[in-house]
């Protein structure tokens, strides 16, 4: 584990990015911050490398992996189109949160792409990812740096919990920010569509660019993604975890229907609520009038209820504007879609 400071203003030189980027140029599997949450990263020209990341993840080689930059002029050995739309959305969001799917060019290594005629590129913002993908200065294949199926991680720790023993390293940057994946925005459309809400949001895109639309599949779950990841069970807690739609007294309610059926309950809720209820667990997960702190918590909030002992989570509503569109979809996920509505 190397640690380096966030703004990576504290060192004149940095030898733990030089260590950590020989061990990607030699093939190897290391994980390191970025500004939405730790990706696991290898070189995305080896399909030897890339096979790790899928190994050490439990991943279904199905699920197509984002190559990450540190250098746009990256981009043009890597994809073999970029629309004018797909180039204003880069020059306004890049380096930030937001990941383009282009026609690919065949530079990657094939299990990067999982045999899609894409690819999905990303120029993450964080200082130490951008400081170590300059320095490995090849193309970066990086899923989220947890076991298949776990909540992203948003912090090393959370990168060992799931990871310790099956990877090189791990680059320690602090907490991420951002706290949800990137958006991923489908640019081979002629109105480019949202696969994957995420760090940059519909409405910033819209005032850019004009109409974006949503993939189908966002909105009814009985359609099929078209971005492979956003078919599978997502960010679960041990616990199962319902939804509920309705006021805080409501929820209050569903608590004490549970506890009366000798159920032990889990509430996760926000700073500004979290008196009104009387429950067996009680996490809170930001400030609901700022809803990015949500966003920025949730993961490691979801993480946090397996260290105790529930047998049910009820988790508040929260609107679905601006990032909360994002942090729905997670959380929708993660409960596998229960919902109980006033
Ligand atoms: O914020 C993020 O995007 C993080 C950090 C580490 O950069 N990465 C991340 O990667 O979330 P991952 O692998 O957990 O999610 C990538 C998503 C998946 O849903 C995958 O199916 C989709 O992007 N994807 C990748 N390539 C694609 C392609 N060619 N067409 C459609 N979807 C693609
Ligand atoms: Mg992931």
């Amino acid at each position: 584990i190397w640690s380096v400071d966030k703004e990576m203003k504290n060192q004149d030189s940095y030898p733990q990015i030089e260590e950590a980027s020989l061990l990607l140029r030699n093939q190897e599997v290391v994980a390191f911050p970025t500004e939405t949450v730790y990706g696991l990263g290898a070189d995305a020209t080896s399909e030897q490398a890339v096979d790790k990341i899928f190994k050490a993840k439990g991943r279904p080689s199905d699920n197509p992996l984002i190559v990450h930059i540190g250098d746009v002029e990256q981009l043009d050995s890597i994809v073999a189109e970029v629309s004018e739309t797909a180039r204003e959305i880069m020059q306004a969001f890049w380096p930030g949160p937001i990941t383009l799917i282009f026609p690919k060019k065949g530079f990657v290594a094939e299990n990067v792409t999982a045999g899609l005629d894409s690819v999905a590129v990303r120029m993450p913002s964080h200082p130490v990812a951008l400081a170590l993908l300059k320095k490995a200065s090849v193309p970066v294949a990086a899923p989220s740096a947890n076991l298949s199926g776990k909540p992203s991680p948003t912090s090393a720790q959370h990168v060992m919990n799931d990871l310790e023993g099956r990877i090189s390293g791990i680059v320690d940057g602090g907490t991420t920010g951002v706290g949800l994946e990137s958006t991923v925005l489908d640019c081979t459309e002629d109105i480019p569509v949202i696969l994957r809400p995420g760090g940059v949001t519909k409405e910033q895109l819209e005032a850019l660019i004009g109409e974006v639309r949503v993939d189908q599949a966002l909105k009814d779950e009985k359609e099929a993604p078209k971005s492979p990841g956003m078919k599978y069970t997502h960010y679960a807690p041990n616990a199962p975890l319902i939804i509920v739609k309705g006021s805080e007294k409501f929820l209050q309610e569903q608590v004490e229907y549970f506890q009366k059926q000798g159920k032990k309950v889990g509430v996760l809720t926000t700073h500004e609520n979290k008196n009104s209820y009387h429950a067996d667990q009680i996490l809170t997960c930001g400030y609901r009038d700022k809803l990015e702190t949500v966003a920025s918590e949730l993961y490691h909030v979801l993480r946090s209820f397996n260290d105790y002992d529930v047998d049910v989570i009820l988790s508040e509503s929260f609107p679905e504007h601006g990032v909360g569109q994002a942090l729905m979809n997670r959380l929708v996920k993660a409960a596998g879609h229960q919902f109980i509505v006033q």
